[in-house]
């Protein structure tokens, strides 16, 4: 479904991000991507949509990430941002997420009933008609993910989507995206709830794919985590 081979970027001037990085997600997975901060996660999903771009090959559903591919490869793709308010540009909910669906030629009828299914699936259907810049910060990631779900995507990257959300939020959060049943690419430097959502992980350390594979495996591997800078879940800590 998403397919990296012999990807290297660098952001102009600086040093290499990412390193002849190469990896494959299949269809219906769900990924934890993990690295210490600056570890090139957010830069990877930002090239997955094009928005950077990069040496080597990218694909998403057999489709090359390419300019002129541009805007067939975002119609798969969903992307949930770190930061929901560059996402949510319209007053309401419902009005955000009537805007991608009406512009891609779905008609209002069908829109409509899409987002009642998405509002009702995730349980928020009482934040239909509120205001955006009124929603707090946890109803707000809900909402930016119904958006997204509302434009049917195959794929759903979502950056970092229990930060700052507090314990009731954030179990929220993992109960939705256990929920999904789309192919999704998450970034986190939570590893309890990386642990929680997916089976495969891909672990990035300077510049390059560092271990790719089963989630538990990586996960409770505390020389490897710490090696990269990061810690053991805190549910597997202290078992071995
Ligand atoms: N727009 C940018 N311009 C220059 N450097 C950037 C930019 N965005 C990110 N970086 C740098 O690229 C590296 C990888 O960033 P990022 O992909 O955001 O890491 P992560 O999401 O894993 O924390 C970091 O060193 C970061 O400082
Ligand atoms: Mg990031």
């Amino acid at each position: 479904m998403i397919e990296f081979e012999n990807v290297s970027f660098r952001y102009e001037k600086e040093k290499p991000v990412l390193d002849d990085v190469s990896f494959r997600i299949s269809p219906g997975s769900k990924t934890g991507l993990i690295g210490a901060n600056g570890a090139g996660k957010s830069t990877i999903l930002k090239l997955l949509c094009g928005l950077e771009q990069g040496s080597g090959k990218i694909t998403v559903g057999g489709l090359p990430v390419i300019p002129e591919n541009l805007s067939a490869v975002r119609r798969q793709l969903g992307f949930v941002m770190q930061n929901s308010d560059q996402q949510m540009f319209m007053p309401t909910v419902y009005e955000d997420m009537l805007f991608a669906p009406l512009n891609y030629g779905v008609s209002r009828e069908e829109a409509d009933r899409r987002i009642d299914d998405v509002l009702a699936r995730l349980n928020i259907t009482e934040l239909k008609y509120r205001h955006n810049h009124r929603l707090s910060g946890g109803e707000k990631r809900m909402a930016a993910i119904a958006v997204i779900l509302a434009n049917h995507p195959e794929v759903i990257l979502m950056d970092e989507p229990t930060s700052a959300l507090d314990p009731a939020n954030r179990r929220m959060m993992i109960r939705t995206i256990r929920e999904l049943p789309q192919t999704c690419l998450i970034t986190s430097h939570d590893l309890d709830m990386i642990l929680d959502t997916c089976e495969t992980v891909i672990l990035l350390h300077a510049g390059k794919v560092r271990a790719a594979g089963s989630a538990e495996t990586i996960l409770k591997d505390r020389q490897l985590l710490e090696e990269c800078h990061l810690e053991l879940p805190l549910s597997l800590a202290g078992k071995n």
